[in-house]
């Protein structure tokens, strides 16, 4: 990350800590004054609320304004049942026009259903706060459930004139933050058990034709984004994805889906550059998380993922596209009982290139494939081979310890074969068996690389310096 760029991220990051501490109740007569407020607003408001009638604004010293949108004053029930999506796109236009800082409150003790919406922008604001429940403790399992947001339940529900593909999105906002500790559920069940979906179709086949199920949340387009504290579970299809958008701050979330939900990535990021994803807990049925083309400055710390497959860059080159990721780092992680740990998957037949990525204190707990570089990434097992390929190049592993699944080695390394990886640089990497005995040595194709110290097990297959063809022809331009 460059050093403007994270003291961007910060300057604004301690701007929404100010605003959400005071929200949360530390100063604890403001958060009552906020409460008493809502309470008068909502009983003087006509049946139609005027949005002008529902904004109280107070002044402190740290905020010159603050004006608070709680959906229900906006006419949404929250019973679970009634369709609230009119109130919250109400709370969101009126928020947008806002010109200092706006917070939507969706309140705790409720529970609101809400039909796919795309929440636009620009709006007035950069200070825009979509707080669903000010309540609780992240992360205690053993918390009541204050609120719950959610979609119509199931792909029957949904109102056939809604995208199929996305439930809540965020579009061309520039400074917003999604803080709480409610409970987002994205009652992915029946989406899961489609006929098209893997093994669910008769006598455990897969049915042919589309299959799209909604990410629960999705940022397009967007910029200088916080989102803090949100429980969010069962999504039909991927928890989050962010495409097209910068700064991005990720803190503290919990994400939960069966391990054999499929195609319930955690995270998904593409295209999109200056991301920190922090202090996080994933399980679910596919990748942790996962990190597409066009991705650079991607900051991953303190996350835990398990089950799951693991945290992926890729998979990239699909349909020989380009693909470009570069300055990615993952450090102090836990990945237990995960298909994959850390993983680079390239279809071949892309270009572009994967470089300067650094895994570093990974813990790993009987994960399958620790470490592994997957060049030949293909859904059919019958891709055709071809010549181009996505570059990879300056990969650092390092202190990668714990255990492996040994049906699997513990290090993989298929590269392509027309293209190599190079510069492969693996340091204190001791990985043993989970179960059972030692049964394969690493695998290595195609791969050039350093161990900086004897590995367990010991990768003596990779090949020593940087080939020729690589050093002589204009591969992995980005
Ligand atoms: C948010 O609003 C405050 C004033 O309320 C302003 O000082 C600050 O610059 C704004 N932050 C951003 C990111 O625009
Ligand atoms: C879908 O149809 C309903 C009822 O006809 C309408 O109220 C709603 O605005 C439509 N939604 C979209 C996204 O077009
Ligand atoms: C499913 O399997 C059962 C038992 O093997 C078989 O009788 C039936 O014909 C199969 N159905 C289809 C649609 O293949
Ligand atoms: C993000 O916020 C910073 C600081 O408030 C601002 O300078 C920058 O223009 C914003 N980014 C975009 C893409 O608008
Ligand atoms: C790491 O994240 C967990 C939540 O998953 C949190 O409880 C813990 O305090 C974090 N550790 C550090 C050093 O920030
Ligand atoms: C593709 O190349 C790999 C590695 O050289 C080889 O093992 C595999 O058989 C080839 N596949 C096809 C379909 O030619
Ligand atoms: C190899 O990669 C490391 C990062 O893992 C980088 O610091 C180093 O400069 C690279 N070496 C070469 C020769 O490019």
């Amino acid at each position: 990350m460059s050093s403007s760029s994270l003291v961007l991220i910060r300057v604004f990051f301690l701007f929404l800590c100010v605003s959400f501490l005071l929200v949360q109740g530390r100063l604890h007569s403001t958060y009552t004054e906020l409460n008493n407020l809502h309470a008068i607003s909502r009983i003087s408001l006509p049946p139609s609320p005027a949005p002008e009638a529902v904004s109280p604004s107070y002044n402190t010293d740290s905020l010159s304004k603050v004006t608070v949108l709680n959906v229900r004053t906006f006419g949404a029930v929250g019973d679970g049942v009634s369709d609230e999506t009119q109130a919250f796109k109400m709370a969101w236009d009126t928020a947008c026009q806002v010109e200092e800082q706006a917070i939507i409150l969706v309140p705790r003790s409720y529970s609101f259903m809400v039909q796919s919406t795309i929440f636009t922008g620009p709006c007035k604001s950069s200070n825009l706060t979509f707080q669903p429940f000010l309540s609780g403790v992240w992360f205690d399992r053993n918390e009541k459930i204050d609120g719950t947001l959610m979609p119509p339940d199931g792909p029957d529900s949904w109102p056939r004139n809604n995208s199929r593909r996305q439930w809540l999105v965020f579009y061309r906002i520039n400074g917003m933050a999604l803080l709480g500790g409610g409970l987002i559920d994205g009652r992915g069940e029946m989406w899961w058990d489609l006929p098209c979906k893997p093994h669910k179709g008769i006598n455990g086949t897969t049915a042919p034709g589309p299959c799209d199920s909604p990410v629960a949340i999705r940022f397009f387009m967007s910029s200088n984004l916080t989102v803090k504290g949100l429980r969010v579970k069962n999504s039909p299809q991927f928890h989050f994805r962010f495409d097209g958008c910068q700064n991005v701050h990720i803190e503290s979330l919990w994400i939960k889906s069966p391990a054999q939900s499929p195609n319930t990535d955690g995270i998904h990021i593409e295209n999109t550059n200056n991301v920190g994803i922090y202090n996080s807990l994933i399980s679910n049925g596919d990748d942790c998380i996962s990190i597409g083309a066009g991705c650079y400055n991607v900051d991953i710390k303190n996350v835990t993922c398990g089950p799951s497959h693991g945290i992926s860059i890729g998979s990239l080159g699909m349909h020989n596209s380009r693909a470009c990721v570069s300055n990615i780092r993952v450090s102090d992680s836990i990945i237990k009982n995960s298909d994959n740990g850390v993983r680079i998957k390239t279809w071949q037949g892309g270009s572009g290139a994967v470089s300067r990525v650094t895994f570093h204190n990974i813990h790993m707990d009987s994960v399958r494939n620790p470490i592994i570089v997957d060049q030949y990434y293909c859904f059919t097992k019958s891709c055709p081979n071809q010549t181009s390929a996505v570059y990879v190049s300056d990969i650092f592993y390092s202190n990668i310890k714990g255990t492996y699944d040994i049906r699997s080695p513990a290090m993989h390394f298929a590269c392509s074969d027309s293209i190599p990886c190079t510069n492969l640089t693996l340091s204190e990497v001791e990985l043993l068996p989970a179960k059972g005995e030692y049964m394969s040595n690493p695998i290595c194709w195609n791969a050039y690389g350093t161990m900086q110290t004897l590995t367990i097990p010991p990768a003596f297959c990779l090949l020593d310096g940087i080939p020729q063809m690589v050093q002589e022809s204009d591969v992995g331009q980005c």
